[in-house]
């Protein structure tokens, strides 16, 4: 079970970058909105993992800011977990900073935290339940 959910790469326009990826064999198996976080995501299967495009539907949002920021670029790494609450709590005991106190619902139904770029060696941590 454990394993790279998916690595998340902020874009200006996922249909621009599609047509990079699409050279690579690449294609988007899902595509939809999170409302709550402001942003387009495309799912990219690739040999046991996925490439998940990000793109901002506003300006001011944790995505927009990111590319106002850094500009385009890997922006984290998701790892699958079994028990999200169970994880997030081992993870608080042990004094790692997480983003959210509770798991919040991301893409294809899944409940979602990430771990802090300063608990997480510069690395912003995504995990991951799946939804099904
Ligand atoms: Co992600």
């Amino acid at each position: 079970m454990r394993a790279v959910d998916h690595i998340g790469i902020a874009v200006r326009s996922i249909e621009e970058r599609l047509k990079l990826y699409r050279i690579l064999g690449l294609e988007a198996s899902s595509e939809e909105e999170v409302a709550s976080e402001k942003v387009r995501v495309a799912f990219l299967p690739a040999a046991g993992t996925r490439i998940e495009l990000l793109e901002p539907t506003a300006a001011e949002s944790p995505i927009g800011s990111f590319l106002a920021k850094r500009g385009e670029g890997i922006h984290h790494i998701c790892f699958r977990v079994e028990d999200i609450r169970a994880t997030m709590s081992e993870l608080k005991a042990r004094g790692f900073r997480l983003l959210s106190e509770e798991p919040l619902p991301g893409a294809e139904g899944s409940l979602v935290c990430f771990i802090h770029p300063s608990s997480g060696g510069g690395v912003l941590i995504e995990l991951s339940q799946p939804g099904r």
